[in-house]
């Protein structure tokens, strides 16, 4: 609603993970490069950690678009599937027809696929978002997969994505096979300052602001970095409100008061009434 008034195309912080307005700060291309180091070179687990909104499912996003063609690729998001719903979401993910209902059949289904792929020189990619909820025998089928193997090569990479819960989760000795097979681990970390600040100005540019758009004194994006403590999620939902109240106001600059004010509201109005 209030986009045309700051010359914004689109709205520059919404939640949801639009890789098109991924930034990649040194921490995300770190994470980004440890992806695609373990998938080229076929290490079979990879692990990625960071709290909640700091960017996973937006990098796995950006990491789908990225990979080449011949990499063939499943995007698991539902932590909440039986291990034949888990098999069978894979299959259809990666374009394996199968009417297989039985975990045996599906594991074959799948198998044969890994070796058509090997022979025309192709990789399998699965990525499991929210791991952490992931119940161990769902984990420990997961590790079945990665039998699925040639004498000397992986061919399948699978990359286990979640909050912190989940490396304490691979603790627990029951999957410590599973976590013995984890080679590539990378958590990511909140922005820091500058980061911050950088983060605001890519997504405005991406919004279609170029120089033009709102303006956030120095000011407002150190509260909004104390505030959000680095985390995008946390940014976001902040530099919204703090436009919507700009645009209220018809300020196109964004200050100090504009961003505590959006505090204010995000914390709903119990700490100004009592
Ligand atoms: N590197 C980034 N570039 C652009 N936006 C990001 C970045 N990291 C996070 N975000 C934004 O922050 C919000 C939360 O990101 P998300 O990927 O859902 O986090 P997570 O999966 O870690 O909880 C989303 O709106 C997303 O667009
Ligand atoms: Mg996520």
């Amino acid at each position: 609603m209030y986009e045309s008034f700051y010359s914004l195309n689109r709205k520059p912080f919404s939640v949801t993970s639009n890789p098109h307005f991924l930034y990649l700060s040194p921490l995300h291309k770190e994470a980004l490069a440890h992806m695609l180091y373990g998938i080229q070179e076929r290490v079979g687990f990879i692990e990625i950690t960071g709290e909640v909104g700091t960017g996973k499912t937006t990098l796995c996003r950006a990491l789908l678009n990225e990979l080449a063609t011949t990499v063939k690729t499943a995007f698991i998001f539902n932590s909440n599937l039986s291990e034949i719903q888990l098999l069978q979401t894979i299959l259809k993910d990666l374009g394996i027809p199968s009417g297989a209902k039985s975990k045996g059949a599906l594991f074959q289904a799948l198998n044969q696929f890994l070796l058509e792929q090997m022979r025309v020189g192709g990789n399998v990619v699965v990525i499991i978002d929210e791991a952490q909820n992931l119940s161990n025998k769902l984990l420990e089928q997961i590790r079945m997969l990665s039998n699925l193997e040639s004498e000397n090569e992986k061919l399948l990479q699978i990359i286990l994505v979640g909050q912190p819960e989940l490396r304490e989760k691979l603790k627990d000795p029951a999957l410590r096979q599973l976590r013995q097979r984890i080679v590539v681990r990378y958590h990511i970390e909140a922005l820091d300052r500058l980061e911050v600040s950088r983060y605001i100005g890519h997504r405005l540019d991406i919004a279609g602001a170029n120089g033009k758009g709102p303006n956030f004194e120095e000011n407002a994006i150190e509260k909004v970095y104390r505030y959000s403590a680095g985390i995008p999620r946390l940014i976001n939902i902040l530099c919204d409100k703090a436009l919507l109240n700009g645009f209220v106001q018809e300020s196109r600059r964004i200050t100090e008061n504009n961003i505590q004010q959006a505090i204010h509201e995000i914390e709903g109005n119990n700490h100004e009434y009592n």
